[in-house]
């Protein structure tokens, strides 16, 4: 399979095909998403709530997204690698935000780089163009802005917001972003942006109008341990599948069923008998 390109996303939008993204956290999570066929990985702060536990994204570091961001790279062949900028990476100065971006290419492999918000980061966003660190805006339910919408509620509701946000997603296009993920918004809007974009869209939680979807690859499989909020589809249930083989492991343990006489390892027959004397 031929490697995707982040040129290659344009093509798609102007195409009509649909770009299809998940996060992914950790090698193996990762092998099965590239190698389902995927075009990009994100490895989202996400990660903060449904690999660490956390209640928010906020806490995650720049260090821990590498270390994420390092065994997503091994693993992936095909699909374009993003990395998610955490909160406090690129929110005290330009030159900060572009040392950190520099640092997911550099010393994790990533392709492109992820960044909260529109208007109030757009010289970010052209420094990193102009530092070839591609740059993916994100608008919206921003999870990183959590404090300040009070809660992780759907955004641009208001024919105010909506101006706030078309005007931000234009912004970031002419900022040079790469492309733009559109969470927790109307259908209408996110359709209306889309359209008026020439980048491609991602939606999550932002209807089926979007260039591309992206998902919660623990929401996709039920590993998230929270109810699933509205836009969440499971495709499959691997909390059922996992706790199904934990528990027959354990079983089986207790029952001296596991592990078999096939499962064992043998002494040759003059150490035995040795062994046995
Ligand atoms: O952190 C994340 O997983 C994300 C996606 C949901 C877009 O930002
Ligand atoms: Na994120």
């Amino acid at each position: 399979a031929t490697k995707v390109t982040l040129p290659h996303l344009q093509t798609k939008k102007h195409q009509r095909q649909p770009i299809t993204a998940l996060t992914a956290y950790d090698y193996a999570t990762a092998r099965l998403v590239d190698e389902s066929g995927i075009d990009m990985v994100l490895v989202g702060d996400s990660l903060a709530m449904v690999v660490m536990g956390l209640d928010s994204t906020l806490a995650v570091t720049v260090d821990e997204m590498l270390h994420h961001t390092r065994a997503v790279r091994r693993a992936v062949r095909r699909a374009i690698v993003v990395a998610d900028m955490p909160f406090g990476s690129y929110h005290s100065s330009v030159a900060e935000g572009v040392g950190n971006a520099i640092r997911f290419i550099k010393e994790a492999g990533a392709e492109a780089v992820k960044i909260e918000g529109g208007r109030n980061r757009l010289e970010l966003v052209e420094r990193l163009v102009d530092a070839e660190v591609p740059v993916i805006g994100h608008l919206g339910l921003t999870p990183q802005s959590l404090h300040r919408m009070g809660g992780y509620s759907v955004q641009g509701k208001s024919m105010r917001a909506i101006d706030e946000l078309m005007r931000d997603a234009t912004s970031l296009e002419h900022a040079g972003a790469t492309a733009v993920v559109l969470e927790g918004m109307p259908r209408e809007v996110a359709k209306h942006i889309t359209a008026d974009l020439s980048i491609p869209t991602i939606g999550i939680g932002a209807g089926p109008d979007c260039d591309g979807q992206i998902l919660v690859f623990h929401d996709l499989v039920n590993l998230s341990f929270s109810k699933p909020a509205k836009f969440v589809r499971q495709f499959g249930d691997a909390a059922a599948l996992f706790r199904s083989a934990i528990g027959s492991y354990r079983e089986e343990v207790l029952q001296r069923s596991f592990p078999a006489e096939a499962e064992s390892y043998h002494l040759g027959k003059e150490e035995r008998a040795t062994l046995e004397e």
